[in-house]
């Protein structure tokens, strides 16, 4: 499988919003930064439905060790894109993805999303590897700008999330000039 024929596979299928309203998630945990619901492990590929109420957004994180994967937008979302240049984490994108984009997903995608809009989305997230990992996203890092380090998580991406198992990491830094440059 690849993401390329992952997002061709997707546009065949013409999913609709309301094929997955009733498993949906706004009113998550207050500690959860959105809805994450799991839908399907398989041998080397994971599903996930996020909802995203107004304010809901993730924090900064790239996706693990993800090889080939699609995000499907039930609505739109707001985005935030970044990079890492001279070892500091900088913005390098800022856009509302609208309802219907198909968009591939791999493992070193760093960004973040969320929804600042009065009108609730939903977007489904399919996370495959070439390993036989379950849950490809395991391993995914979270960029805590606000903290000066990386968390490793199983995939969650909340702001200020506290899983058990996260790791951390000192020492990431932004580069305030380059992204004052967004405004
Ligand atoms: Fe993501």
């Amino acid at each position: 499988m690849t993401s390329h024929a992952l997002v061709e596979m997707i546009h065949s299928l013409h999913f609709k919003p309301d094929e997955f309203y009733s498993l949906s998630d706004f009113h998550h945990p207050v500690d959860k930064s959105y809805g994450r619901n799991k839908l399907y492990s398989g041998q080397n590929f994971g599903i996930f439905l996020m909802s995203w109420a107004k304010g809901d957004f993730t924090a900064i994180h790239n996706h693990g060790q993800t090889d080939w994967g699609a995000v499907v937008l039930l609505g739109d979302v707001h985005h935030r894109l970044y990079d890492i240049r001279n070892q500091k984490l900088v913005l390098t994108g800022k856009n509302v993805i609208p309802s219907g984009t198909v968009a591939p997903v791999q493992g070193d995608l760093i960004h973040a999303m969320g929804n600042f809009d009065d009108k609730p989305s939903m977007t489904l997230h399919i996370y495959g590897s070439n390993n036989h990992l379950e849950i490809p996203g395991i391993s995914s890092r979270i960029f805590e700008l606000e903290k000066n380090r990386i968390r490793t998580t199983n995939g969650e991406a909340y702001i200020n999330g506290i899983e058990s198992s996260d790791e951390y990491k000192a020492g990431i830094e932004t580069d305030l000039y380059f992204n004052l440059s967004f405004r």
